[in-house]
């Protein structure tokens, strides 16, 4: 079932990836090596800290704020859709930064939280749990939520589940990439953002030029909050051309 404000009971799954651990696990015993790793990782991990201490949902959120200190691409007032937001790490971010909250003086954005699992809400975000991007039907949900106006500013932290086989995983998170660039190009103000996560590979040379075809400016991007051995990059993509009306 599609959702907005979905119940907190469901969403005990969406946390797996995402967990903030702080205590050392007592033991490791019977564990797969690869949940060993992941533990052990997480502990010293001082993002995971760092979350838990500003109230983040997930590590993930010092991504987007660095990215934003750097590029300044969120502010108040600006319209912002999150695909693939669970657990609301970047939801929480541009909430904060777009003043979709209204905690602050000042102009009042709006955030769109898409994801196809179940999440928490966000305070001053629309939240779309349950919901796959991919299909037709969200994203005309999505248009009629925006009421016919366009977006500042799109977000893709969308990522498929790992198989651990590279070219696959790769080949997964370009399909997300697509679908996002052919929403933004709908749904984006001229002169506005995207930013869109991949896992490197084969195809991000083709899909860094597809991007340079609509937005004046790209730039691949790793945050430092990105782990050294991961293969994710974000596709900075600033000054959209818009899409021409014949
Ligand atoms: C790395 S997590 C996002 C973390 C999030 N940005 C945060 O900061 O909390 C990737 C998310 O992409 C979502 N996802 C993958 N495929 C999707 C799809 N087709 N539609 C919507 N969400 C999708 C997954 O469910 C997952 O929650």
């Amino acid at each position: 079932m599609n959702c907005f404000y979905k119940s907190v009971s469901q969403t005990r799954s969406v946390y797996t990836n995402c967990a903030l651990l702080k205590e050392t696990p007592r033991n490791l015993k019977g564990k797969k090596h690869s949940s060993q790793l992941w533990l052990t990782r997480q502990i010293r991990d001082p993002y995971v800290e760092k979350a838990k201490q500003e109230n983040y949902r997930c590590r993930s959120a010092f991504k987007l704020l660095q990215i934003n200190e750097k590029f300044k691409i969120l502010s108040p007032g600006l319209t912002v859709i999150d695909c693939g937001a669970a657990p609301g790490s970047w939801t929480q971010v541009a909430t904060n930064l777009t003043n979709a909250h209204a905690k602050n003086q000042g102009p009042i954005g709006e955030v769109y939280a898409i994801d196809k699992l179940p999440f928490y809400p966000v305070e001053g975000a629309t939240v779309l749990g349950n919901m796959d991007f991919t299909i037709a039907k969200t994203q005309e949900t999505l248009h009629q939520l925006l009421q016919g106006n366009k977006a500042d500013v799109i977000l893709s932290d969308m990522a498929p589940n790992a198989s651990g086989i590279r070219e696959i995983d790769h080949d997964n998170i370009v399909l997300l990439a697509y679908a996002a660039l052919k929403f933004a190009l709908q749904t984006t103000k001229v002169h506005g953002t995207l930013v869109i996560k991949i896992w490197d590979g084969g195809k991000s040379q083709q899909f860094e030029e597809n991007l340079l075809k609509f937005y004046d400016n790209v730039k691949v991007v790793k945050p430092d909050a990105t782990r050294d051995e991961s293969s994710e990059k974000f596709f900075l993509a600033r000054e959209f051309k818009g899409l021409k009306t014949s």
